[in-house]
């Protein structure tokens, strides 16, 4: 037991939450605190069965005081909070660029303060996207591209993560992950998004043609690799984290969830597309597997479907956790202007 103290910024969004979950149930020689602001996208239900195993602080990352005193007091520094939807992005850019960017830099000044380690979580879409040809992947030396204010506020609190390890000798690693699905995500997201308008009898709604290629991790697979990186991961390197589950949105994503909820292949619509929206995403995790001996459990398309099988099990037994908040999400997709188009189904 090395009792260590685990500060969890955004530990009530939805892989900080899973986060602190796997934490206390894997790594019991850990003490955490949370920090969460409870934004729209934090809920603190999702804590609701630990509360008595964690120090919770309502609070603000760029609060200079509060981060100060928080770091302070712990050993081990693990960022997740942000602001993470890029449709939210498209239409109001400030918050991003406050949480995501001064946010980042006020836990920095604090890390650098009080000599504490530091692990910064992000994301893949630093990298911008791939043609769907491309026979390429990303990988730790693929050159920064971010194309939404989100991707480039998440691209920009990576560079001041690197910049304090440089410059003031920081213990900090960083880690870009694939995009993430499992119990807890926000109803706004692609995947909990189709799968609570289903179990509300209303049709999946898909942007543009969903030729769009996203690669998918579960949950708990990004957070044994995070895990697995404070454990073992070089200080001052970055590791790229994904599961080799890279699928269309349609013909895979869509359909598997139709499929695993008994409905007919084809019920969905086609939605107006996201601008700017980019084509594929496709991670290459071998470094974090080589060097720091680490597997996903949720692999090729079988894995995938268990996970998805898990998640649709858990929205359905868990309606009051999102069931409030199901109108005010689709009423905003509306008002930004999302209506039904006619695009042939491939
Ligand atoms: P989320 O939106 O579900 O949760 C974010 C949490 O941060 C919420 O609880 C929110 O209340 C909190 N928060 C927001 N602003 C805050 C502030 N100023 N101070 C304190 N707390 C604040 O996000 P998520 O999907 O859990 O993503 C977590 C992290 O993982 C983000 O850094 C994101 O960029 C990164 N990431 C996400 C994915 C994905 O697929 N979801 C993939 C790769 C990386
Ligand atoms: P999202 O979950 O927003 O993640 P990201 O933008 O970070 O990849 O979207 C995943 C993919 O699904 C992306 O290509 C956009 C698409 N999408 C839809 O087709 N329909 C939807 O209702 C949503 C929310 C997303």
């Amino acid at each position: 037991m090395n009792n260590k103290r685990l500060l969890i910024t955004g530990g009530a969004g939805f892989i900080g939450a899973n986060f602190v979950h796997y934490t206390l149930k894997n790594r019991p020689e850990y003490q955490v605190t949370v920090v969460d602001k409870l934004t729209y996208a934090g809920n603190p239900d999702s804590l609701k069965n630990v509360l008595d195993k964690i120090d919770f602080v309502t609070g603000d990352i760029c609060d200079p005081e509060l981060m100060d005193k928080l770091v302070s007091e712990t050993d081990i520094v693990v960022h997740f909070a942000a602001e993470s939807h890029n449709d939210n992005s498209l239409k109001n850019p400030r918050p991003f660029i406050e949480t995501n960017i001064m946010g980042t830099y006020t836990i920095l000044e604090a890390v650098r303060k009080h000599g504490k380690r530091l692990h910064h979580i992000s994301t893949d879409e630093v990298f911008g996207d791939l043609e769907l040809d491309d026979p390429n992947r990303f990988t730790e030396t693929t050159p920064y591209n971010p194309s939404s204010p989100y991707s480039a506020s998440k691209a920009a609190s990576d560079h001041l993560v690197r910049a304090w390890a440089r410059s003031f000798g920081i213990q900090a690693t960083i880690s870009n992950c694939a995009n993430n699905y499992g119990p807890y995500q926000h109803i706004e997201k692609f995947i909990p998004r189709q799968i609570t308008n289903i179990l509300n009898d209303e049709k999946p709604r898909l942007y543009g043609e969903g030729l769009n290629v996203r690669d998918w991790i579960h949950v708990d697979d990004h957070n044994n690799a995070v895990h697995t990186i404070l454990e073992k991961g070089t200080i001052g390197d970055t590791y790229i984290i994904g599961a080799d589950n890279d699928h269309t949105n349609n013909k895979m994503v869509i359909e598997m969830i139709l499929e695993l909820m008994d409905k007919p292949k084809n019920w969905y619509d086609h939605v107006t597309d996201r601008p700017g929206h980019d084509m594929r995403y496709a991670m290459d995790s071998s470094k974090l597997r080589r060097e720091l001996g680490w597997m996903p459990q949720y692999t090729d398309t079988n894995g995938m479907r268990e996970g998805l099988q898990q998640t649709i099990d858990w929205y359905t037994a868990n309606k009051d956790w999102w069931q409030s908040q199901k109108a005010v999400v689709e009423s905003g997709y509306r008002e930004a202007g999302e209506k039904v188009v006619d695009v042939p189904k491939a």
